[in-house]
């Protein structure tokens, strides 16, 4: 990539900022965590191309939206944020409106952006390092620039500083990319392309990095970070050995990870788990239906047994492991003694908590193309009573604390989370605490969601 139109930003920028005020950007990102970590990159990006942040979009003089598409909500609501900028650049024709992301990545979506002219900049996945590339061709033609190709190799977002992150405490590192899964409802492979895992090498030298600028926290991020290394054929216990050398690294208190396929959960990585004191105790492992039937329509690769099984192994292994969960009503063909036997493996189970979800048409995907969908009623009802079920089950497992002083890390003034991530509320008469501190807290209220304490600091 030309370095032009990086450094020609950057002048014209710090030209108006001579002027009086440098232009503002204002980020607005939906998704995953590695979606908020690429908008942690992109918000660097913009900086050093000379724009400031502000917090709300309606200070801004640049918008970047950097999407998700994994659910149609997802999607609609993007499209809502987009209709108010319609309007506000009625009124200040000079607001520059970038998109970028997974819903980029979708077939036809550039005939679905021309429709949308008042946005500048379309660009893609794996392409976002060229952004100032597109933002100053935009710039100097005044026409919209859509430009979604894939570029080869990693789809890393180069050129900021490793350290780049927006809490001083912890940070997201990236060691995989894309997914190879193909979950049949699951459109991710689509937007985010094949898998492909980072060398153990970057991966130390950007944690190195960031420990060494006083990150205490680190999660390693993939869509599947159990099969970390298995296209480069390095074998299952690939991502034990890396959570091992990551474990090494001084002045890290708290390492974690996600997410987690239940096919490919290890034992080495069972193992590594227990060992390691400082790899959190803590697992998200989505089940998404307990019924093997349903498993099966979904591709998943597990049964409802070997999802038990795996549970029953971490738990022998490692005591008040910390089980967290993906679930989808409402999958196309989901029968009431479907849906039961997810309710029980929650039960069973006991998950400390859980992201519940309807199952949402994603179009391209192989379940998009079956008929026998269940009709949104039955949908809603099956979510009710799913989360009428997990609720009390979370609030059981939080009431354990009650009466315990546990280790929580400070995240903001009054609020931190266990290893084990469960969320924290904190009273402290000296306040004698900095966010990133681990600090005792004993527990005396427990709710489904949070438990509250007293920190003797
Ligand atoms: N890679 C992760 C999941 C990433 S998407 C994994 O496999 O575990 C996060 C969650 O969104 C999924 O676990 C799933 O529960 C949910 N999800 C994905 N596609 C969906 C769809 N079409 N409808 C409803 N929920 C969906
Ligand atoms: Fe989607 Fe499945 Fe890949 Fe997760 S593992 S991102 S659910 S295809
Ligand atoms: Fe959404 Fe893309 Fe993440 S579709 S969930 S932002 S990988």
């Amino acid at each position: 990539m030309t370095e032009e139109p990086r450094y020609l930003l950057a002048a014209h920028n710090d030209a108006l900022a001579q002027e009086g005020r440098a232009p503002r950007f204002f980020v607005r990102n939906y998704g995953c965590q590695m979606n908020e970590r690429d908008a942690e990159k992109l918000r660097a990006l913009l900086s050093q191309l000379g724009y400031a942040q502000t917090k709300t979009q309606e200070d801004a003089d640049f918008i970047l939206y950097n999407t998700c598409c994994v659910r149609k909500s997802a999607e609609d609501k993007i499209f809502g944020h987009l209709s108010r900028v319609k309007t506000a650049k009625a009124a200040n024709k000079g607001l520059f409106v970038v998109v970028c992301g997974c819903m980029t990545q979708q077939p036809d979506i550039a005939q679905v952006f021309r429709k949308h002219p008042y946005v500048n900049v379309v660009c893609g996945t794996a392409n976002r390092h060229r952004l100032p590339e597109f933002i100053w061709q935009a710039m100097e033609t005044g026409a919209q620039v859509i430009d979604i190709n894939e570029d080869e190799g990693l789809p890393e977002l180069t050129g900021v500083p490793v350290t780049t992150r927006e809490y001083p405490h912890k940070a997201g590192v990236n060691i995989m990319y894309g997914c190879d899964n193909y979950c049949a409802f699951c459109i991710v492979p689509y937007v985010r392309g094949r898998e492909k895992s980072r060398p153990a090498a970057d991966i130390l030298e950007e944690a190195r990095a960031l420990a060494a600028d006083g990150v205490k926290e680190i999660m390693l991020l993939g869509q599947n970070v159990n099969a970390y290394g298995k296209n480069d054929k390095a074998g299952e216990g690939a991502f034990a050995d890396l959570l091992r050398q990551v474990h090494d690294i001084p002045g890290l208190a708290r390492i974690r990870f996600m997410t987690s396929h239940p096919k490919d959960f290890s034992g080495a990585l069972i193992a590594a788990m227990a060992e390691l004191p400082r790899v959190c105790k803590s697992v998200h492992l989505p089940l998404q239906s307990g019924s093997t039937r349903v498993l099966a329509d979904m591709n998943r690769q597990y049964t409802q047994e070997d999802y038990l099984a795996l549970t029953r192994r971490l738990q022998g292994a490692i005591p008040d492991i910390a089980i967290t969960t993906d679930i989808i009503v409402g999958y196309p063909g989901e029968t009431e003694e479907d849906f039961e036997a997810t309710l029980a493996v929650a039960r069973q189970v006991g998950f400390a908590g859980a992201f519940t979800f309807i199952y949402s048409q994603r179009s391209g995907t192989p379940a998009a193309s079956r008929t026998d969908t269940v009709p949104r009623k039955t949908a809603n009802e099956r979510f009710e009573r799913l989360t009428a079920t997990l609720y009390p089950i979370m609030e059981a497992r939080n009431q354990q604390l009650v009466g315990r002083t546990v280790e929580t890390m400070v995240e903001e003034q009054g609020k931190g989370r266990t290893g084990d991530n469960t969320l924290v509320h904190f009273t402290s008469e000296k306040a004698a605490y900095a966010i990133g501190d681990l600090i005792p807290v004993r527990v005396h209220t427990a709710r489904s969601f949070y438990v509250k304490g007293i920190s003797s600091l």
